[in-house]
């Protein structure tokens, strides 16, 4: 575990290679049986809803919040209810303007068009997306030098569906184009222990209610995690113990993973550590924290932060990053009161 890089943690939010195995499998197909999200599903249900009576396409949707709380999910579901086809795509994959103009004029009425990290779109490429979405419409050149000409094409009356794991990454012009927006929130155990649950059924897998909630709550607030844990945890349950996950087998399993009762790894732990060791505990610059625990700004910002700010074990200032005292009484790191340690 200590050698290992962010990519290959048990516990990084990011889809990972066990997750297609059977996320497929596991997504759930419409509102009814999507868990949590409470206000997000609320209001979604009404814009459908009105979509649908009005027969009219839905409005641009955008969804934003932490990797793998379900935005692919719930974009899947918003076609699956308005009964239209449900095309995928991402910003990274989109490279030249052509690419996109041929996937915006194969659309039909209604149908929805998801672009996950859509803040990731190049400049040239957002350039083309601005007039498809605001007056369903492409211009586009044609041929090269004096011959070239400017074509102009109506597009069917098709919904965007946009992700991105924070808002603001977004350009201005491109967020102000979405009718919707809707920001998925971290879960409670309580909602990822009945995710398990459901999983558990959909693959065959024994567990109880007390199994579950272990699982849950060393899940970081995250279905995909709950999920790739659930399948692990298995694994432990039929090799060493009757396969049945109960709430014992399921802590045996998760501490030979070296994954903590809040879910914290060897990353986590080592994250907090260095504050406190090289940086008296913050406030400390993220680029400076970045290179100093060898990880990308980005991949702790939206892969770690969310989850230690949620449980009060970091918090952001002005002037860089802070543990705060759970943090320290957590790792069992006394707080060196003579230091600079701001709350
Ligand atoms: N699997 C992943 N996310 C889910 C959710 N929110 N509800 C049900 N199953 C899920």
């Amino acid at each position: 575990m200590q050698d290992m890089d962010f990519e290959n943690r048990m516990i990084t939010p990011e889809y990972t290679q066990i997750d297609a195995e059977t996320e497929l499998s596991l997504r759930p197909k419409f509102l009814a049986d999507y868990i949590g999200q409470e206000k997000a599903k609320e209001n979604l249900s009404i814009y459908i809803e009105a979509a649908r009576r009005r027969k009219e396409a839905l409005d641009h949707v955008l969804l934003y919040g932490p990797p793998g709380l379900g935005k692919t999910t719930l974009a899947g579901i918003i076609a699956n209810e308005l009964g239209v086809n449900f095309r995928v795509t991402s910003g990274p994959a989109i490279e030249k303007q052509k690419d996109l103009v041929a996937l915006l004029t194969s659309l039909e009425d209604g149908d929805v068009l998801f672009i996950d990290e859509i803040h990731r779109l190049s400049r040239s490429i957002e350039e083309v997306l601005y007039p498809a979405i605001e007056d369903f419409a492409v211009d586009f050149m044609i041929g090269e030098g004096p011959g070239a000409r400017s074509i102009h094409m109506g597009l069917r009356h098709f919904t965007l569906v946009g992700a991105t794991t924070r808002s603001g990454q977004l350009t201005a012009p491109l967020r102000d184009r979405f009718g919707i927006l809707l920001r998925l929130e971290l879960y409670t155990p309580e909602e990822l222990a009945r995710i398990i649950k459901r999983s558990a059924g959909i693959l065959e897998i024994a567990i109880d209610d007390e199994g579950a909630l272990e699982i849950a709550s060393r899940s970081r607030g995250t279905p995909r995690i709950a999920n790739r844990l659930l399948k692990r945890v298995r694994d432990v349950a039929q090799v060493r113990y009757n396969g049945e996950i109960t709430c014992d087998v399921a802590r045996a399993a998760l501490e030979r993973f070296e994954i903590d009762e809040l879910g914290l790894d060897d990353f986590d732990r080592r994250l907090l550590t260095t504050m406190i060791t090289n940086y008296g505990g913050g406030p400390v610059g993220l680029e400076t924290l970045a290179a100093a625990v060898g990880e990308e700004s980005v991949t702790i910002e939206d892969a770690c932060e969310p989850y230690l700010m949620q449980i009060g074990f970091l918090t952001r200032t002005p002037r860089g990053r802070c543990v705060t005292l759970q943090a320290y009484r957590h790792l069992g790191i006394e707080p060196d009161t003579s230091g600079q340690i701001t709350f």
